[in-house]
Parts: structure tokens; C-alpha cells; sequence
């Protein structure tokens, strides 16, 4: 293996130490608390534990936290009216709605209910519509990450090829603004794009966002390109169990790459990070106040 490795885990964590010194001043100067509202509905296993760390890290920052958890058959009119309960709310800046939702709840309707100073994920249509023109929007917590480790290993990302391979509107479009916005020369490719390999192997940072397991192998990559893996897929193991792997297979990718982030320990926790970040920012503006530098895009 020749590849650096992007250690996420690590920088997530210096963030969350950032974080928590900045909401202790905030206390301290002025007698608020960002406040961060979770909301999840039904027992989905995996989104109990994804909530569970939200809530745990929020609380370890000095955060407020307003849980509420929801049972499965919930109905979409209470699930909307809980949140414009918790948009009136002038101790809750930032809400969380644990995505996938139960079949019969429209997720768009309730994504687009949450009022965008308070949309932390940065999911609503005005944030992303703020980020496409180039203003100030609260920024998807992942591609944010993502963003935030390739500044730090980087440096300046002006003038570098960037390459996103997939097709969500929620990680991939808003990876592409953000790395526009540095000034990359960017490429989205996707399921129809024609020799995506060859795309990828022009590729000076590579991003890949496309829920195949291990599926961007050594020869995409240019060699020395710095490599972001956005991926989050459990597969089986032999003798039973699930492990954890990427959408880049890390053992060929890291022989060429000259970066590589690792997953997991790589993009995952600056997913919450950012989620805590965008916290404390929607906490400031609410209340007049400057937001830290350093946090945002
Ligand atoms: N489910 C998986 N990832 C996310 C996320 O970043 N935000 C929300 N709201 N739900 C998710």
C-alpha cells in the first residue's frame, strides 16, 4: 500500500473538540444553548444507532437535545405537526428527521417541512437552491465532510480535475457545487455516462457515491489522486456476520491512490460532525450572532 490514509475518525473528532470549546463560549457570553431536535419514527436498527451517536455527540458538545421518537404507524399529520412545533420553537435551532422513513410517510413533504434556518441536514429545497447559486445555504452534512477532509489533506483544491461518480441529489449534486465553488474543474459521472473508468482515471480527486460495494477498483484511479469514499454498504462475511466496506475497494485503490479515506473511519464521522457544526451555526444566526469560522463552507 503506498496511499496516505485520510484519517476522518480523527479529524471528526478535532472538530467535535472545536465545536465544544465554541458552544462552552457561547454559553458562557451570552446564556444560549444551540439546541439540536432528533426525531425518528418506527425501530429501524440501523437509524436507532445512527440517532443514538447524533444524540450522544450533540450532548457531548454542550448541545441541547430534544428527542422524539415516534412509533411506526405514526401519521404523516402528526408527524408534521410535531415538526412545526418544533420550527416555533425558539430553543430548537437545528432539526433532524432520521431518513429512510416508514412506506406510508411522504419524506419529501416532511423534509420540506422543516424550516430551512433550521434544516441541519441541509436537505431543504431553498438550502440547496442557496448552494447552487453560490450563496450562503446550510450545506449536507456528508458532502460538507467530504469537503472539509480534501481542504485539509489539500490544501487549495483550485484548478484540480474532480470526478463525483453517482447521482444523488442529496451527497453527489451538492459535492459537485461545493467542489465548483473551490474552483475544481469538476465531473459528475453517472449511470449513463459513457466510460466512466476512463472519466475516473483523469481524475485528480476522485469521490464515489454509488452504493456498490468495493465496486471503483485500483484501475479507476489516476495514480497520487486523492480518493473520497462516500460509500456506507454492509456486506456478509464468510462464517457469518456483516462487515462494513466502501464503494472503492480499498486494497487495490490504495496501492495507486496517493489518499485514500478508509471506511469506516473515514467519511462517516464527519458526517455527525458537520451535523453538530451546522448546529452551532444555525444557533448563531438565529440569534444575530457570527458564526464560528471553520465550520462551514
Ligand atoms: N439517514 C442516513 N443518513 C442520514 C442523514 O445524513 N440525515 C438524515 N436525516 N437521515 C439519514
Amino acid at each position: 500500500m503506498t496511499a496516505t490514509i485520510i484519517e476522518g475518525k480523527a479529524f471528526a473528532a478535532d472538530m467535535r473538540a472545536t465545536i465544544a470549546t465554541r458552544v462552552s463560549a457561547l454559553k458562557e457570553d451570552t446564556g444560549i444553548t444551540p439546541g439540536l431536535a432528533l426525531v425518528l419514527v418506527g425501530r429501524d436498527p440501523a437509524s436507532q444507532t445512527h440517532i443514538r451517536t447524533k444524540g450522544k455527540q450533540a450532548l457531548e458538545c454542550g448541545m441541547a437535545l430534544f428527542h422524539h421518537d415516534l412509533d411506526a404507524e405514526t401519521r404523516q399529520s402528526d408527524v408534521l405537526a410535531l415538526i412545526q412545533k418544533l420550527n416555533a420553537e425558539p430553543a430548537v435551532h437545528g432539526i433532524l428527521v432520521q431518513l429512510p422513513l416508514p412506506d406510508h410517510l411522504d419524506e419529501e413533504m416532511v423534509v420540506q417541512s422543516i424550516s430551512p434556518e433550521k434544516d441541519v441536514d441541509g436537505f431543504h429545497i431553498s438550502n440547496a437552491g442557496l448552494l447552487a447559486t453560490g450563496q450562503a445555504a446550510m450545506v449536507p452534512c456528508t458532502p460538507l465532510g467530504c469537503l472539509m477532509l480534501l481542504r485539509h489533506h489539500l490544501g487549495n483544491l483550485s484548478g484540480l480535475n474532480a470526478v463525483v461518480v453517482g447521482e444523488t441529489s442529496l451527497a453527489s449534486t451538492p459535492m459537485a457545487q461545493l467542489l465548483m465553488r473551490d474552483s475544481c474543474t469538476v465531473t459528475i459521472a453517472h449511470s449513463g455516462s459513457q466510460n466512466i473508468q476512463e472519466l475516473c482515471r483523469r481524475a485528480d480527486i476522485l469521490v464515489a457515491d454509488i452504493d456498490r460495494p468495493k465496486r471503483v477498483t485500483g484501475d479507476w484511479i489516476k495514480p497520487g489522486a486523492t480518493v473520497i469514499d462516500m460509500g456506507n454498504n454492509r456486506i456478509e462475511i464468510d462464517g457469518g456476520g456483516t462487515r462494513l466496506v466502501g464503494d472503492v475497494d480499498f486494497e487495490t485503490a490504495a496501492g495507486v491512490a496517493g489518499a485514500i479515506t478508509p471506511v469506516p473511519g473515514g467519511v462517516g464521522p464527519m458526517t455527525i460532525a458537520c451535523l453538530l457544526a451546522n448546529t452551532l451555526t444555525a444557533c448563531c444566526h438565529a440569534n444575530a450572532l457570527v458564526a464560528p469560522e471553520g465550520l462551514t463552507a
